[in-house]
This record gives structure tokens, sequence and C-alpha cells, in this order.
């Protein structure tokens, strides 16, 4: 039986989240936590303890392995839970929805926040694919891999938190960040359509020009490239057809080695696009010009 994020996260009481905190806790020392760990940190009887268990084991938070002694270690669900109870413990939702997207590394859940605005939850699956693969290869996986996933999953989620800090507050052209917590990061909803999705803008030059002025800000405010721009990262919002520029996580900044070719390609894929679908033309290398010479951006 497959549960909803929302419906599992309401059926817990406070020792079903000790226990899930336990068994995190005790994960950067086990890849299986132990029982006897387990019973330690959570001062749950025996015989409790075991109930909850497999109440948790059958909801899929933590996974058990059996052997000379018992272990758990949590799942991807289970994480995501922990990470929606700090969100909410903090005061930031209210509610938690269904499943809206699934990207390339990370799935999208829409929440509600307390004061009723609609925001969208990213939880990280850096590696998700290698990590599959892994698993129908062998039947195990290392401590080590696991570590890797987790950490880069966090590692995303802390820094594209602090890229939307940052740009948030020198334009309207990103989604407002929320918080973040493990391989979670809550930000402002944003209504509207994927660029790629979108064949027909009232005012395409205004909209690159909006796309370009990111670029710029991003560049000679912050000090950093998104690095992975193209119109799949771009949301055209609705009424006013303001573009929004999302997933940040991989920016350099502008001094690393790499940085000036990752902004030309960043501005060569929404050139490109803008040229097939709305026959607008810029002059790429003019407009790299433009932002490296720290003039303001213009397509006219
Ligand atoms: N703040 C948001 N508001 C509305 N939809 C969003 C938001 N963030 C992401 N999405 C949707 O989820 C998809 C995946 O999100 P994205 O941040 O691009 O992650 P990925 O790294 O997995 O591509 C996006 O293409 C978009 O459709
Ligand atoms: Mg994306």
């Amino acid at each position: 039986m497959k549960y909803s994020l929302g419906e599992v996260y309401k059926s817990l009481d406070d020792d079903d989240k000790r226990i899930l905190l336990a068994v995190e806790s005790g994960l950067s020392g086990y890849l299986y936590v132990p029982v006897r760990v387990i019973a330690k940190k959570t001062r749950i009887p025996a015989k409790k303890l075991n109930e909850r268990l497999d109440n948790l084991v059958a909801k899929r938070l933590v996974s058990r392995r059996l052997g000379a002694e018992v272990g758990y270690t949590l799942t991807t669900f289970g994480l995501d839970v922990l990470a929606l109870d700090s969100l909410v413990n903090r005061g930031l939702i209210q509610a938690v929805g269904d499943r809206v997207n699934v990207g390339k590394e990370s799935d999208i859940y829409e929440a509600i926040s307390p004061s009723g605005s609609r925001l969208a939850l990213k939880f990280y699956r850096i590696g998700r694919t290698s990590f599959r693969q892994t698993a129908r290869l062998r039947p195990y996986i290392t401590e080590r891999e696991i570590h890797t996933w987790l950490d880069e999953s966090k590692l995303s989620a802390q820094r594209e938190f602090k890229a939307l800090v940052e740009l948030s507050r020198l334009t309207e052209y990103v989604p407002k960040p929320v918080g973040y917590s493990r391989h979670a990061v809550l930000i402002e909803y944003v209504e509207g359509q994927e660029l790629y999705r979108t064949k027909m803008l009232n005012n395409p030059k205004a909209f690159l020009d909006g796309i370009l002025q990111v670029i710029d800000v991003a560049y000679n405010k912050v000090g950093i490239v998104h690095g992975d721009l193209s119109e799949y990262n771009v949301i055209v919002a609705y009424p006013d057809e303001k573009p929004v520029i999302i997933d940040w996580p991989q920016y350099v900044y502008k001094d690393y080695p790499m940085a000036l070719r990752l902004l030309e390609r960043d501005v060569k894929y929404i050139a490109r696009y803008f040229e097939k679908t709305f026959k607008v033309k810029i002059d790429v290398d003019e407009v790299i010009k433009r932002i490296t010479t720290k003039e303001s951006v213009s397509t006219s």
C-alpha cells in the first residue's frame, strides 16, 4: 500500500518522530542502526519500540536489516518526513499536498504556508538514477554510496536556498525562498508554465530582457552564474507574463575557471530558444560582453 506524504506525516505521533530522529542521528555511526541504540536514544521500552518500528517499516519510513543484530535505516521517504517535520515545527508549512512535478534530480510537492499561500517543496534526489542502477546490479549499497547521495542532496538544498536568498533581494524574477531542511528546500510556488512548453508570448522581447536582467544581476551583484539555464528552468508566471528563473543549486562563482564558459552557455541556450520559437534574435557575444563589462543589459 502506498501512502501520500501528507497522510503519513499526519499519522505520526511524537514517539514515531523521536524514533525517526534517533535513526537519523544513529546513521552517523551505523549503516543500519541497532535497536539497542534506538532504544537508548529514545528511552522507549522494548516492546513498544518494536511495535512502533514495525509500523514505521509498514509505512516505508524505515527499512530493517535482519542479522546477528537487527538494525534500521531511514528510507528516502523517512528522510522526507523529517525534513517536512522540521519545516512544520518552524512554522513555515501548514499543510503539504501532492507531488506536482518530478524533475531531473528532484521531486516537487506543493505545500501551504500558515498564511495560506502556495509553496513548492523541493526534495533533492541527487544521483537517483545511478543509485537505482547500483541497486539493480548489486543487492547491497555501501555506506559511502548512501552518504554521497545524501550529502550531495543536502548540499544542493543549502546552495539553492542561499542563492535564492541573495538573488531575491535584488530581483523579483526568482522565487522567494522560505527555508530549507536536510535535502529539502521550500520556496514560493510560481503560478505559470515552463518556458519550454510556451510557444506564444505577448512580448517575447521584454521577456527575454527580463531573463538577461537576472543573468546580469546574478553575475554583477551576487557574483554567480546559474550554470544550467535553458527553457526548462524558466517559468512564465501568470498573469503578468514575468520570467522566473528556477533551479539554482549548481551555480558557480564568477571567478571559478569555468564560469565564463557556463555564462556563455546559459545565454546561448536562451538565445537559441528565443530565436527558434519567437524569432527574436540577439547577439550572444555582445550580450556577454555587456554583462562582463558591467554595463546594463538589454536587447533594445
Ligand atoms: N517554485 C516553483 N513553482 C512552481 N513550479 C516549480 C517550482 N520549482 C520547480 N517547479 C517545477 O518543478 C520542475 C523541477 O524543478 P527544478 O527546480 O527545475 O528541479 P530539477 O533540478 O529536478 O530540474 C520545474 O521544471 C517546474 O516545472
Ligand atoms: Mg530543472
